[in-house]
């Protein structure tokens, strides 16, 4: 398997790059890329980590070579918030950077596995659809927005108010990744049902927050890296073991799915040799999460179409 980090000299890209170094498949290589000069200097830094995985790092007018060959490609590129600003305040810096990266990846490795990690997620997976329809290689099931993010915080908050370990808890989110999109469906943790209303409400609101959370202690200097890169790493590498054939991965994503909700939608997928390869219904929730979902549909909706027409227009402006 060869991984691509388009981003990689950043403060995701870097931690992300580490934790593939050190889990991807033996005999697997890694190729960072970067605006950043100094992106070969990360790869030879990685390089002196004992593992069976080759690493070369590219910047400049390199993107192509850093390309070739590619299985999975990981985009962390893009700026990152400040406290005050939403996600969506990120969209007319990084709409034109995924824009960019996508329609590179469309050229040299068109049937690469796409994970998104830039900001707006809700917005930048539909520019991406539209920059790989307009170069004709567009695969549904080869696109994904990593929003699994939201799981592990949830992982980690349930554990903490459950009292149990955070290795044995399992949050389904599904929606979006941003604010009330964000839809954790606690009911469905086991164990929750001893966890009064107004907790799970209060958690809830927790883990819809939790990205301004990290801004805001960050206080300027950016938003999640390390979780973001251990959520990053983990899609990726499980979008790996589903192409190297192991049975029965799966992980929540943002993908084009059965369009039931909306036309990208956050939901448990299994991942295949080509892909994802079956999406989950979420099943029974209860009446709060019911009442969150329709809420977060229309927003959902917006966030959407938002990149669907940014993509169509940056295509028509940059054959
Ligand atoms: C997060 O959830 O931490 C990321 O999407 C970054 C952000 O801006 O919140």
């Amino acid at each position: 398997m060869k991984v691509t980090v388009l981003g990689a000299a950043g403060g995701i890209g870097q931690p992300l790059s580490m934790i593939l170094k050190n889990n991807l498949p033996a005999g697997s290589s890694l190729s960072l890329y970067d605006v950043a000069p100094f992106t070969p200097g990360v790869a030879k830094d990685l390089s002196h980590i004992p593992t069976d995985v080759c690493v070369e790092g590219f910047t400049g007018d390199d993107l192509p070579k850093a390309l070739e060959g590619t299985d999975v490609v990981v985009i962390p590129a893009g700026v990152a918030r400040k406290p005050g600003m939403t996600r969506d305040d990120l969209f007319n810096i990084n709409a034109g950077i995924i824009a960019n990266l996508v329609k590179n990846v469309a050229k040299t490795a068109p049937k690469a596995c796409i994970c998104i990690i830039t900001n707006p997620v809700n917005s930048t997976v539909p520019i991406a659809a539209e920059v790989l329809k307009a170069e004709g290689v567009y695969d549904k099931h080869r696109l994904f927005g990593v929003s699994c993010l939201d799981v592990i915080r949830s992982e980690t908050f349930l554990g903490e108010e459950l009292g149990v370990s955070k290795l044995d808890v399992t949050v389904p989110v599904i929606g979006g990744h941003s604010g009330t999109t964000i839809l954790p469906l606690l009911s469905q943790v086991i164990g929750s049902e001893v966890i009064p209303q107004d907790r799970i409400e209060a958690l809830t609101t927790r883990i819809q927050n939790a990205g301004t959370e990290v801004v805001e202690a960050k206080a300027g200097a950016g938003s999640a890296t390390l979780s973001m890169a251990t959520a990053g790493a983990r899609f990726a590498l499980k979008v790996v073991r589903g192409l190297m054939g192991e049975p029965g991965v799966t992980e929540y994503g943002y993908v084009e799915g059965d369009g039931k909700y909306t036309t990208f939608f956050a939901q448990r997928v299994r991942f295949g040799k080509d892909g994802w390869d079956k999406v989950y219904d979420f099943g029974k929730i209860s009446d709060f999460e019911q009442k969150n979902l329709d809420s977060a549909i229309d927003i959902l909706k917006g966030n959407i179409q938002k990149g669907v027409d940014f993509g169509k227009k940056w295509v028509a402006e940059n054959k």
